[in-house]
């Protein structure tokens, strides 16, 4: 019987770096373990690797010394997407794939912060657990001053915690606004970086999560939210990121850092853990669940997910190529290599369930 192959798509950056046998952001090595498990075999290649016309690709495929070696193959049926297309040719050129039958799951993995408070604000369930948001304007920001204690005035689009900027109430007329590890205290007459963030289109602005805290510091919560081998959603992992020190992000590029939940919590020792734990299950659950009804091929994401002081968790972020990394930085190697191990175990499902043998 023939093993049939999975398609790895990535982007350049990563490309050559597992070419040059240096795995860069993706443990490659994962994805071939997770291959011989299911019954596969993995090909690696970038979006312009791959002719529409011929119905080929020059791919990156394992050789028998156990090098990847460029190799021209019939396009996978089916193709995991690990890459990041903001040019229209591109996009097109993946719907055009799709058009012959093959399956990218994954496809679209850029998702604006608005339209995605948008689609889970509809609901009802899922409303508790959503800070409250509005699109960036002069008028916006006044109204939301003074609903909420604490704001987050954030681009639309991914950032990696850039650009995103605090303002904290004093009293009943001074606010103070945080950014670029700066403060600046402001009263009816706007600071420059509020002119211009709240007149962005590109901005949002939202209720600011008093986010529970690990040894003073603001943590939340990275999600693994990832279709199975049985086609079913399931949170593969849930990793905790601290801010640094003063800091109101979490990210890692903002010198956050990884701990797992267990060691987070050790403080908040009238939580139920596992009460807690699955509370956050659920809302992953729930809210992706939501957001595969408008986008169909969704099957791994990762969100981020805020935990109020009482352990109640808010959702802050979808993202549609999350880094499976900060797994390994807590040292849940387990989780990490699971987060590679599932996609792969779900490819081996759609290719069992969905294509017709030839
Ligand atoms: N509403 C919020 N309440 C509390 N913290 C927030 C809120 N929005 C963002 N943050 C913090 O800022 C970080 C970055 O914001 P996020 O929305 O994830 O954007 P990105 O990661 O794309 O820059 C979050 O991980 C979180 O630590
Ligand atoms: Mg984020």
């Amino acid at each position: 019987m023939n093993t049939p192959t999975v398609g790895i798509l990535v982007s350049g950056l990563i490309y050559s770096g597992i070419k040059n046998n240096r795995s860069y952001l993706e443990e490659v090595g994962f994805y071939e373990e997770a291959c011989r498990q299911y019954g596969l075999s993995p090909c690696i290649f970038r979006i312009k690797d791959i002719s529409l016309e011929t119905g080929q690709i020059n791919a990156l495929v394992k050789g028998v010394m156990g090098k990847y070696e460029l190799k021209v193959i019939t396009i996978p049926k089916v193709i995991h997407n690990r890459g990041l297309y903001f040019r229209k040719d591109l996009k097109i050129k993946l719907k055009n794939l799709q058009k012959l039958g093959v399956i990218i799951f994954n496809d679209r993995n850029r998702y604006g912060k608005w339209d995605v408070q948008e689609i889970l604000m509809k609901n009802e369930e899922l409303r508790p657990h959503l800070p409250e948001t509005k699109r960036a304007s002069s008028l916006n920001f006044t109204e939301m001053l003074k609903k909420h204690k604490q704001l987050m005035i954030k681009p639309n689009s991914g950032s990696l915690g850039s650009g995103v900027v605090m303002v904290e109430k004093r009293d009943s007329e001074l606010w103070e606004v945080y950014y670029n590890q700066r403060r600046e205290a402001f009263a009816n007459d706007w600071p420059e970086i509020i002119r211009k963030k709240v007149s962005n289109k590109n901005y949002i602005i939202q209720e600011r999560i008093q986010l529970a805290q690990f040894q003073g510091n603001p943590f939340d919560l990275r999600v693994s939210v990832q279709k199975n081998g049985l086609g079913e959603w399931q949170v593969t992992g849930v990793v905790g990121k601290v801010a640094k020190k003063g800091n109101y992000v979490t990210n890692a590029a903002k010198g956050g850092t990884c701990k797992t939940l267990t060691e987070l919590l050790s403080n908040y020792s009238d939580w139920d853990f596992n009460a807690v734990y699955q509370s956050i299950e659920d809302l992953s659950i729930k809210a992706v669940s939501e957001l595969n009804k408008y986008f169909p091929n969704l099957a791994d994401v990762g969100l981020d997910i805020g935990l109020t002081n009482e352990g109640f968790p808010m959702f802050i972020e979808c993202n549609g190529r999350a880094f499976r990394i900060l797994f390994e930085k807590a040292q849940m190697y387990d989780v990490w290599k699971a987060t590679y191990t599932t996609p792969i175990s779900y490819a081996r499902y759609l290719i069992d369930s969905k294509i017709d043998e030839d």
